[in-house]
């Protein structure tokens, strides 16, 4: 689809669960509110959704959450995903925790890559940041991910004195094995309003002086912003989302289907078509699927220009992160 401003979106994030196994502080911090199982859309609704976003042009899907795995049955969409005509590529954002146990079964069902978040090696810094004494876990599944053969991308968001120093320990995860260590900017969206995050352009400029062979890497890794340099001796590459530091909404290819069935054309605002009422309301599916697709055009012609992070008093949007999928 084509929206006001001359680009194609093509590719939809779809949230399955609010639910998560971790408590990431500026994600889901503890005592959040769960969205009640009645509204969240069953598989059977989001595939039919799916189905008309396939129609209406969309290529690429990423499954995500919350925590996408805890949800049962996580595998068996993302085998239905695959099979939908016109669907090119269905990737997972996961925390790590139960890719030991599907990562395989994963890879059978066509899943073409994982992002898995990782912000700290340290195993108190893990409990600190996430809740939970699960760092080996994350470690675990990222092995099971590379050996079932799944491209894998590592998310990391840097937080002011928290574990800001550990950029190069991260980034060395980058050297020894083939997959991309990605340096993602927090958002001011939840949680995240509250926490300080690192600049990129701080970032960028220390990784320079310290490796000065570094180049930029103008390689296709994915479907998203991220800019991406290559340090020579490196199997994987190192990423840079800076989505404050480096707005890249001109090139902006997304939109969002949160758990609930609202279809979002930008993460910063509230506004949203919601999907649930029309898959719900009791019509015809020829008729749902006309409407489906009315929907997406709506969503698609009020897609902003840009996002506004850098005034905060302008975001509406007021959901945590795990509700949205980040
Ligand atoms: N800003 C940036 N990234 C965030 N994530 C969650 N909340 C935020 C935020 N406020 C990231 C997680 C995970 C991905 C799903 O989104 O670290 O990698
Ligand atoms: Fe869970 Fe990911 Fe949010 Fe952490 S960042 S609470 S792992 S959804």
């Amino acid at each position: 689809m084509l929206d006001a401003y001359g680009r194609v979106i093509d590719y939809l994030r779809i949230s399955i669960t609010d639910r998560c196994s971790l408590r990431c502080r500026y994600c889901m911090p503890d005592g959040v509110d769960l969205i009640p199982m009645k509204d969240l859309l069953s598989y059977e609704e989001i595939l039919e959704i799916a189905l008309t976003a396939a129609q209406c042009g969309f290529r690429k899907i990423k499954v995500t959450g919350g925590e996408p795995l805890v949800r049962p049955g996580a595998v068996y969409l993302v085998f239905m995903l695959k099979k939908i005509p016109g669907i090119g590529q269905v990737t997972m954002t996961t925390n790590g925790i139960l890719l030991p146990q599907y990562a395989a079964d994963l890879k059978e069902a066509g899943l073409d890559a994982v992002n898995i978040s990782l912000d700290t090696l340290s195993p108190e810094r893990f409990a600190f940041i996430t809740g939970r004494q699960e760092l080996n876990r994350v470690l675990e599944g990222i092995e099971a991910a590379l050996s079932a053969g799944i491209r894998t991308k590592l998310n990391v968001v840097l937080q002011k004195d928290v574990n800001d120093d550990e950029w190069e320990a991260l980034m060395l995860l980058a050297r020894e094995r083939p997959l991309d260590v990605r340096f993602i900017e927090m958002m001011p969206i939840g949680a995240g309003q509250n926490t300080e995050g690192v600049s990129n352009e701080v970032l960028l400029e220390q990784i320079i002086e310290k490796y000065p062979g570094a180049e930029s890497d103008f390689a296709v890794h994915g479907n998203g912003p991220a800019v991406y340099l290559r340090i020579p001796g490196y199997k994987g590459s190192i990423g840079f989302i800076s989505a404050i530091h480096g707005k890249f909404c001109r090139t902006c290819n997304r939109m969002r289907l949160t758990s609930t069935g609202l279809l979002k054309p930008c993460l910063c605002y509230e506004t949203a078509v919601d999907l649930r009422s029309i898959l719900r309301s009791g019509r015809k599916r020829e008729e749902r699927a006309e409407r489906l697709a009315w929907a997406f055009a709506k969503a698609c012609s009020e897609k902003p220009e840009a996002h506004c992070f850098e005034r905060e008093e302008d975001i509406t949007e007021t959901k945590k992160m795990a509700q949205i999928g980040g």
